[in-house]
C-alpha cells in the first residue's frame, strides 16, 4: 500500500513529552552504559540536518513527494535528539548546543567533502540514485528502531521504555515512507537494483558510525547486538533488507557489525 504523504505532513509532530515526570531519573538513574548508548543516539539525532544537507545535493531533491517527507522527518529527529538530550540532563550529562557543535567540528573536512562527493556521484547515477537513497534510509531507519528496541529490553527502566516507545512508533512511520518508495523504484528499474546493491555492499556502515569515534560506535554494537539476543536482531535486520527487490543475500548488517569486532 502506497504511504499516505498527506497524512503524514499533518501527524508529523515533536515528540510529546508533557506528562513525562524526567525527576524520575534523579530518583532511579539510567545504567552508565545506557547513558552511553542515549549519547550515541542523541549525537545521531542531531546529526540529521547535517545528513540532510548531504541529501539535498542529490537527484531527491528535485522530487517534492521526497523533499516533503525529508522536511517531516528532519523535524521529526530534531525532537528526539532534544528528548534525549533531556533524559541525559536529568542525569547532568554533557549535552545541548556546545555538545552538537563539538561533534558537527569533529567531522572536520567531511563537512566539505561529503556533500561535493555525494553530489557528484549522484548526479553521474541520476534518478536511480533515489532509489538507493530510500533503501538506505529504510535499512537506517530499520537500524535505528532495532537499537532503541534492544535499549528498552537491556535498561527496563519504564519512564524510558516510555519516551523511546514513542520515539519508535515515529521511526515506524519513517521506515513505512522509505520502503514504500524504495520497493516501488528498485522494481521499476534494473539499473536502481544493481547501483543500490553496489553502493549498500561497499558503502554502508552502521548508523552514527561515520559521526561519533570508532570506540563508541563499536561499544554502541556490542552492548546492544552481542549476544545472543543481539544477533537474532540483527539476523532480523538482515531478513528486513533480503525483502527489497535486488537486495537478497547481502548479509549487510550482520557482515557491517562484524567489521567492528562484534560477535
Ligand atoms: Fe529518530
Ligand atoms: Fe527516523
Amino acid at each position: 500500500m502506497a504511504f499516505e504523504l498527506a497524512t503524514y505532513t499533518q501527524d508529523a509532530a515533536a515528540l510529546r513529552v508533557d506528562d513525562i515526570a524526567f525527576d524520575d531519573f534523579r530518583d532511579r538513574p539510567l545504567s552508565a552504559e545506557a547513558l552511553r548508548s542515549l549519547h550515541y543516539m542523541a549525537d545521531v539525532e542531531t546529526h540529521t540536518v547535517c545528513y540532510l544537507r548531504d541529501l539535498l545535493v542529490t537527484p531527491s531533491h528535485q522530487n517534492p513527494r521526497i523533499t516533503t517527507f525529508l522536511t517531516m522527518w528532519n523535524y521529526e529527529e530534531f525532537w528526539h535528539g532534544e528528548v534525549i538530550d533531556r533524559i541525559l540532563a536529568a542525569h547532568d550529562e554533557d549535552t545541548g548546543p556546545a555538545r552538537i557543535r563539538r561533534v558537527r567540528r569533529r567531522q572536520g573536512l567531511k563537512n566539505v567533502v561529503s556533500p561535493i562527493s555525494q553530489c557528484l556521484a549522484a548526479a553521474a547515477v541520476g534518478e536511480d540514485f533515489i532509489a538507493t537513497h530510500m533503501s538506505w534510509g529504510a535499512i537506517n531507519e530499520w537500524s535505528t528502531h532495532a537499537a532503541y528496541a534492544r535499549l528498552v529490553a537491556r535498561e527496563d527502566h519504564p519512564t524510558l521504555t516510555t519516551v523511546l516507545r514513542r520515539i519508535m512508533r515515529q521511526e515506524t512511520r519513517h521506515v513505512a515512507f522509505y520502503t514504500s518508495e524504495a520497493r516501488d523504484r528498485l522494481e521499476r528499474s534494473g539499473r536502481a537494483r544493481r547501483v543500490t546493491r553496489f553502493a549498500l555492499r561497499h558503502l554502508w556502515a552502521p548508523v552514527g558510525s561515520t559521526v561519533v569515534p570508532r570506540a563508541e560506535t563499536r561499544f554502541l554494537l556490542g552492548y546492544l547486538f552481542g549476544g545472543e539476543d543481539g544477533s537474532h536482531a540483527l539476523r532480523t535486520l538482515d531478513q528486513k533488507v533480503d525483502r527489497l527487490p535486488g537486495l537478497a543475500g547481502l548479509r549487510l548488517v550482520t557482515r557491517a557489525v562484524a567489521r567492528f569486532g562484534v560477535r
